[in-house]
């Protein structure tokens, strides 16, 4: 094949991303180490919902190129949702002042610049910094996720499944986590022996363990992640009265100490959207873009169930306009049936300094179309700010490959003042919606209450007194808040420790088997890099039905299969949950 000439690669390039409709400007392409201005890089917004991956090594852009993105995203009038993982994402509440230099870029790519604001609403999870508090209730978020946050194999969650299925079907409404253990208590209760025969296939040992978890959970304050009011979906979903879509901002300032709970919870959000959205088929411009920002925290020992949920959710969700963008360092960090689905690539710079690094650098230009660029070499010398992409054309082709020096944000590249978004939040119509944590009657209140249907099955013990902190309700009998250890993270762990072991003892009837102590402090066993994948390879799901079939199998684990078979039709109901087993609060409704 005859080389071809620099002029000749630029022509393919401005062909290849001379496209119809309307457009996300990325910036301009870079041809045998020029930059040329009038060769832009582009992505359709009608094609945004075929899903994407932001990949690079650490401080080469990722960040601000979604950022970018959302802006634009949001001037087209299409609600942006990202996780601030750093916090560096509120910039976008805040104009930027342009710099000679940042000037001399934008110049350098043809971009029009000018500083600007956008309708910014802040979130923080169970109110866990300051913006909007974001709950959901634990029937909503389902035994899928709640398995992982638990840390739960698959025969566990399996269990928990079970026990789901059990409140379900009996009206005990698990809102948060102390409904669930009274749930739990109640089975395996003298009382509750009958209903736990009944249901079968969940052992009390078993229960014993989840039961041991939920307090650990409860003990290292996640309480306040689960419970009422729950965060409608939905408001992710709205546009400012200008048109332009709104950007929901998710502060995850400690996200390092509970990657776990926030990951499973980006899922929840995404899983609770794909139940309620109707399918949309071909829309020129998508209802909203999912960024997920740290995306390898999503996979880190993830179950085959949890797995196949996300392959199936992004498989689905697409149908419904919602674009997911995986932000994270390289591609190998994304299983393979999902990678296979993010069609736009921005693939930022990546290191080659160790074997390891040269392996996955080969594997990553492996997964780009052939190029008039030595892929290997391009990537390792990306500067800052420059990407080599390959999106989808309007017609579903793939574009051709383009090392690309990116467009500016025109909002601040880093945090907004604290003043700025305590104002924001303050002024936020969510406030008045979400801002109080709202404690009705449900299991745990049914449970205890006296004379009630679950009579004897109050939760006894400090245990129960741990999830009653206030006491403000203490209508719990024998005991319930009577001295018993309370939650927070200044708990000593090898009290907690002790404390579950004291009930799974009590549940038993015979010594725990467990070891004595927990091998790592709580706070740090989901840190990504101590958690070996339980499961190598993820697996296709089928569509909805074959996928969820699958997975329930996958989830159950030896004579629970047939056990599971057996019980079909009654399982049906946590099947209609939804891809995750989540329940969206509009069909509970
Ligand atoms: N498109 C761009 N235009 C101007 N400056 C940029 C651009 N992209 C990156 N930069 C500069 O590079 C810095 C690092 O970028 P960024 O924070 O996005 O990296 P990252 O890949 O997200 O890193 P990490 O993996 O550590 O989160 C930014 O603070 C900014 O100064
Ligand atoms: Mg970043």
């Amino acid at each position: 094949m005859a080389i071809k000439s620099t002029a000749d690669k630029v022509a393919t390039i401005v062909q290849g991303y001379t496209l119809e409709g309307p457009t996300i400007e990325l910036g301009a392409a870079i041809v045998d180490g020029e930059l040329h201005k009038d060769a832009p890089v582009r992505l359709p917004l009608a094609m945004m919902n075929r899903h994407g991956l932001v990949a690079g090594a650490t401080g080469t852009g990722k960040t601000v190129t979604l950022h970018m993105m959302a802006e634009q995203l949001s001037t087209a009038g299409v609600p942006v949702f990202l996780a601030d993982i750093k916090g560096d994402l509120s910039g976008l509440a805040t104009a930027a002042t342009g710099s000679d230099k940042l000037l001399a870029r934008t110049e350098s790519i043809g971009q029009p610049w000018s500083g600007k604001t956008f309708p910014v609403e802040f979130l923080a999870l169970g109110g866990d910094g300051q913006g909007i508090p974001v709950r959901a209730t634990v029937t909503s978020f389902g035994p899928i996720l709640l398995s992982r946050v638990m840390d739960l194999n698959e025969t566990q969650e399996s269990s928990l499944q079970l026990v789901f299925h059990f409140a379900d079907k009996n009206n005990l409404e698990l809102i948060d986590l102390k409904d669930l253990r009274a749930v739990i208590q109640f089975l395996t209760s003298a009382e509750g022996k009958d209903e736990l025969e009944e249901l079968g296939g969940l052992s009390k040992a078993t229960a014993g363990v989840i039961l041991r978890e939920l307090i650990t959970l409860e003990a290292q304050g996640m309480e306040k992640f689960f419970g009422e009011p729950e965060f409608d979906t939905a408001e992710l979903l709205r546009t400012a009265p200008d048109g332009r879509g709104v950007v929901s901002c998710l502060e995850l300032p400690t996200l390092q100490t509970k990657p776990m709970l926030f990951s499973t919870f980006l899922m929840w959000l995404l899983a609770d959207l794909f139940e309620d959205l109707p399918e949309a088929g071909d829309l020129d411009k998508p209802k909203l873009v999912f960024f997920l920002d740290e995306a390898h925290l999503l996979f880190n020992g993830a179950s085959k169930a949890f797995l196949d949920a996300i392959t199936t959710t992004v498989r689905l969700i697409r149908s419904k306009g919602v674009g997911i963008f995986f932000v994270t360092q390289t591609p190998k960090d994304v299983p393979a049936d999902v990678l296979g689905q993010l069609a736009n690539r921005v693939q930022h710079a990546l290191r080659a300094y160790t074997p390891e690094d040269a392996k996955a650098l080969k594997a990553t230009v492996s997964t780009f179309p052939t190029s008039d660029y030595d892929l290997a070499e391009t990537l390792t010398t990306a500067g800052i700010g420059e990407a080599v992409i390959t999106v989808l054309n309007e017609k579903g082709a793939p574009t051709p490959v383009a090392l690309t020096r990116l467009r500016a944000p025109e909002s601040v590249m880093g945090p907004s003042t604290d003043a700025l978004i305590s104002s924001t939040v303050a002024g936020s119509a969510l406030l008045p919606k979400y801002g109080t944590a709202v404690d009705n009657i449900s299991a745990y209140e049914k449970i205890t209450a006296e004379g009630g249907d679950y009579t004897g099955a109050a939760p006894t013990g400090p245990a129960a007194g741990a999830a009653h902190p206030g006491g403000s309700r203490g209508r719990g009998q024998s005991g319930a808040g009577d001295g018993g250890a309370a939650p927070g993270a200044a708990l000593d762990p090898t009290a907690i420790d002790a404390e579950a072991r004291r009930i799974e003892e009590e549940i038993l009837g015979r010594p725990s088997s467990r070891p004595a102590e927990r091998p790592k402090q709580p706070e740090y066993r989901d840190a990504p890099e101590r958690q070996a994948p339980r499961q190598a390879q993820p697996t296709g799901g089928g569509g909805i039905g074959g996928g969820i079939g699958d997975d329930l199998a996958g989830a159950l684990g030896g004579g629970l299969k047939s056990m599971a078979r057996s019980l079909g039709t009654q399982l049906g109901r946590e099947l209609l949950r939804g891809v995750f087993g989540t329940s969206s609060k509009r069909r509970r409704r």
